[in-house]
């Protein structure tokens, strides 16, 4: 995507191919700059404290991470070690387990002097692969979208609902629940997103508000206790969000808040749809509120909020009384039965076991062996 006329993705490899370069979100939308990863602790780094965060991403970073590590040391043991750390970075994102076992499974009977070169190379695949994907769920979920433009008698904009950031961000490029609204856009059908804030960490208001400003897509950021008063009164025509695991049944696990708007929107009749690429996709699991790991998150980001100020330097304040225990649940689980339909790179399907494996059927068949 394009920050003011420059073509950017969220990562890329260095000239000398020795470092990463990605974009530093934990300074967005106050501020635009790069961090370069020089090795596994700033890999591990910027996928716990947030640098990079979004599931898609979280899974590249990985793979990237585990290229630095070997490019240091390319013995078994490290790279073990290496995958540990990775892998413990974060919990919810499936992504990251995938793109881990992808650069294993890639430097695998490789001499140790070959894995390092084998292992950029894959990570660099990875993110070509998620550039395609996104931009497959993208054209997928327009049509979505230029079926409630024509519902609603192309008279007006299409209202379309998004929590957090599940855009180019939080992706390689494109981005997956923000890719059809881009592709809408460009196509020329007018659409509109109510942004949810989402709180504590607010990717809604600085990220996604964000990339909507820079590519000039109509949108307005609302609290996240907003979107039932929304719909109640027609006036959000479809939702669509993220996820950080997919079971195999259709279960969605997503930024904490998620699972009540797809309550209201079942109460109201609002379309509710989850866009997802392939390495999202749980296929062992199939009951995510039971099985999939939930986050929790340092109580800081529940007390304290921080944004700029009058007189343009940032500032972080608290916002509880002091001695107020926090608690800070970083995802839901949303059951299947409230998910109209799954848009992935595929096409879109019924948010069930049936629905994935008719699209996926290597990915089922895969792990029922
Ligand atoms: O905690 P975050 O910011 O990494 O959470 C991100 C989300 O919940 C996104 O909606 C999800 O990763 C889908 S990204 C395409």
């Amino acid at each position: 995507m394009r920050i003011d006329g420059r073509h950017y993705r969220t990562i890329w490899p260095s000239e000398d191919g020795r470092t990463v370069e990605v974009i530093d979100q934990t300074k967005l939308p106050h501020d635009f700059g790069t961090v370069t990863l020089r090795g596994l602790d700033d890999a591990v780094a910027a996928i716990r404290d947030m640098v990079v965060r979004g599931a898609p991403l979280i899974g590249a970073t990985g793979a990237y991470g585990l290229a630095l590590a070997l490019a240091d040391d390319p013995r078994d043991a490290a790279l073990e070690a290496a995958h540990a750390r990775l892998f413990e970075a974060r919990p919810t994102a499936v992504n990251l387990r995938w793109g881990l076992e992808e650069v294993r499974r890639a430097v695998a009977g490789l001499p140790e002097a070959e894995r390092a070169t084998a292992a950029f190379r894959r990570a660099a695949e990875i993110c070509d692969e998620d550039v395609e994907i996104c931009r497959a769920i993208g054209r997928h979920g327009m049509e979505l979208i230029a079926e409630a433009h024509a519902r609603a008698g192309r008279s007006r904009p299409v209202n379309i609902l998004t929590h957090c950031n599940a855009g180019w961000l939080a992706t390689v490029d494109w981005g997956t629940a923000l890719a059809p609204i881009y592709m809408a856009h460009e196509a020329g059908i007018p659409v509109h997103v109510w942004v949810d804030e989402t709180r504590p960490r607010n990717q809604g208001a600085s990220l996604t508000a964000w990339e909507l400003n820079h590519h000039g897509v109509p949108h307005t950021v609302i609290p996240d206790n907003v979107g039932g008063h929304l719909m109640q009164h027609g006036m959000v025509d479809l939702c669509i969000v993220g996820t950080d695991r997919t079971t195999a049944t259709g279960d969605v696990c997503n930024k904490i808040g998620t699972y009540l708007k797809a309550l209201a929107a079942h109460d109201n009749g609002v379309p509710f749809y989850v866009a997802l690429p392939s390495p999202t996709i749980d296929w062992g699991m199939s009951n995510g509120i039971r099985e999939i790991p939930i986050e929790q998150r340092g109580g800081h980001e529940v007390s304290h909020i921080t944004g700029r100020t009058a007189d343009g330097g940032i500032a972080t304040v608290m916002v509880t009384p002091e001695g107020s225990p926090v608690a800070n649940y970083a995802f839901d689980v949303t059951p299947a039965r409230l998910v109209t339909g799954l848009i992935t790179e595929r096409g879109t399907c019924p948010a069930s076991r049936e629905g994935l494996s008719r699209l996926f059927p290597d990915g089922a068949a895969a792990r029922a062996i």
